[in-house]
């Protein structure tokens, strides 16, 4: 089955796709991406992802029409054509090829538009049933979170440190001691009998899973707070779990030093975790 490319209008092997070295995306990280999973071959929550795509393209201000571009079919066609029976799309766009000088290039400069298939391996099952490890680190990141930018390094330095720590993830935390989010995953709690999550808004990318998950906590009438809590919080929390698009939701039982209550997934994250796998076997999304 093969991995698959699309660059600017053509698909082709992923082994000969290139792009310039005078890209934006390459010389200045100046693009923004989606990373969009499939599950029984069909995109999961599609509209939703491209939304988010249109709103970090706006306010990057990158001039390109997703619906005129026909990008809803190309993802449909990149799945079709890996073959794969489940996928990881991830589709990046740039400001394009131009000179490189740091103010816009000129008008009329098409934006370079990227996506790669390959096959989807979501973690082992072990990992859900025992939970993961975390640590905590700085969130070194710029003050726009919520676009989805392809300058990561913040995030990047963040999860090696957890990969040399062994642990899964590392979970941002502000300069006020808050922990906004996870490296590439979104963070809940559950404490004083609710469910904490950081609010929506330039702190955090405003993740597909996070509002799945939220849906379905109000369906099941879980109290929610969209409200930061401190890394002590998180620490002393009845349970922790992380949310995003290729984790689904991941119980953690344990962050830096600290045991996460018994060490154990707790029931609200069991729930929560097969609610979010009832929703996908719906599939009316
Ligand atoms: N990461 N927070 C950050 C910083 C992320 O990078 C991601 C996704 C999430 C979860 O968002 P979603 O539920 O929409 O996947 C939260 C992707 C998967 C990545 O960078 O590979």
């Amino acid at each position: 089955m093969p991995e698959i490319a699309f660059v600017n209008g053509v698909f082709m092997p992923l082994a000969e796709a290139v792009v310039s070295v005078e890209d934006r995306g390459f010389q200045f990280a100046d693009g923004v991406y989606e990373v969009l999973a499939s599950y029984g071959g069909r995109p999961f929550a599609q509209e939703s992802h491209l939304h988010r795509l249109e709103h970090s393209l706006k306010a990057l201000h990158i001039d390109l029409d997703l619906g005129a571009y026909g990008l809803e079919g190309i993802v449909r066609e990149g799945m079709a054509r890996s073959g794969f029976a489940e996928t990881m799309v991830y589709i990046q766009i740039t400001r394009g090829t131009a000179p490189r000088h740091h103010e816009f290039p000129a008008a009329g400069t098409q934006p370079t538009v990227v996506m790669t298939v390959k096959q989807l391996r979501r973690p082992a099952a072990e990992r859900y049933e025992k939970g993961v490890k975390v640590v905590s680190t700085p969130d070194l990141r710029w003050k726009r979170c919520d676009i989805k930018s392809t300058s990561l390094l913040a995030n990047i330095l963040a999860k090696q440190q957890a990969a040399e720590a062994g642990a899964f993830e590392a979970l941002l935390v502000d300069g006020q001691g808050r922990v906004t989010e996870g490296s590439s995953t979104s963070v809940f709690c559950v404490r004083q009998g609710a469910l904490w999550t950081s609010p929506a808004g330039p702190h955090i990318l405003p993740s597909i899973t996070r509002g799945i998950v939220l849906e379905l906590a109000r369906e099941l009438k879980l109290p929610v707070r969209e409200e930061f809590c401190t890394l002590e919080q998180y620490q002393q929390a009845d349970e922790v779990f992380l949310a995003g698009t290729t984790t689904e939701a991941m119980p953690v039982v344990r962050i830096d030093e600290h045991q996460v209550a018994d060490g154990k997934p707790g029931p609200l994250t069991r729930q929560l975790r097969q609610a979010f796998l009832e929703y996908v076997a719906r599939g009316d999304w």
